[in-house]
């Protein structure tokens, strides 16, 4: 799995999630606030053993990859893609422990998913989904040259409610690679 390594960057490591990992990946997908945050209601063991499947093939032709991210060796979040390598496309996501919120991380951090999309995995484009009212990760794609490409009225059902989705999406020509970004403390 040496192609799919992300080296450290500042403070900050990348591990690759692996079929291994059930426990650490269920401290997120049982973590209620990010789970609000994702519009989802915490996961049962089967679900998050069926999204660790889905990680642990990291050969196939559509596949997902997702890192652990430490802040000097401690466990603060992940981010990682969905391939679609026939149209080398993927579709990102990005998650931190409530207590990082707000203070640059993922800012710090998501260029150099982008960077590795593009450079190490071929990719052409890349897309987001989010929720509209999820101001956070709004600011950190236009920051990052993602635009808006699509809205969808009501399409998503959660807790009773029909949310909106906003599609944002990143080709490569428009990638700012990570050196010329500025780092935030
Ligand atoms: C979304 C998330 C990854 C953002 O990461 P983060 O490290 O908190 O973001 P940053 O601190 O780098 O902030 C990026 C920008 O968004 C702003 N921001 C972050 N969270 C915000 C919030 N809740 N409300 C308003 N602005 C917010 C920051 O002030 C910053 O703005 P600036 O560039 O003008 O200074 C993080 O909040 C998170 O993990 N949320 C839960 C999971 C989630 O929503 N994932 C995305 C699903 S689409």
């Amino acid at each position: 799995m040496k192609h799919f390594e992300i080296p450290p960057y500042s403070n900050y490591s990348f591990n690759l999630i692996q079929n291994s990992d059930f426990e650490k990946l269920a401290l997120f997908r049982r973590d209620y606030d990010i789970m609000l945050a994702l519009d989802k209601e915490v996961e049962t063991d089967e679900e998050i053993l069926s999204l660790i499947d889905q990680m642990h093939s990291p050969d196939s032709i559509n596949n997902s990859l997702w890192w652990f991210i430490y802040l000097d060796n401690v466990l603060i979040g992940n981010f990682g893609l969905k391939l679609d390598r026939r149209n080398a496309r993927a579709e990102i996501g990005y998650v931190l422990f409530k207590a990082y919120w707000k203070i640059g991380h993922m800012s710090n951090c998501l260029p150099i998913l982008l960077d590795f999309a593009f450079n190490n995995l071929g990719c052409h484009s890349l897309e987001a989904r989010i929720n509209p009212l999820n101001i956070g990760s709004k600011k950190l794609l236009l920051a990052n040259n993602f635009v808006l490409e699509g809205s969808f009225k009501e399409d998503y059902f959660y807790k009773g409610n029909f949310l909106d989705t906003q599609v944002y999406s990143l080709l490569i020509q428009n990638h700012v690679p990570r050196e010329t970004i500025q780092f935030k403390k």
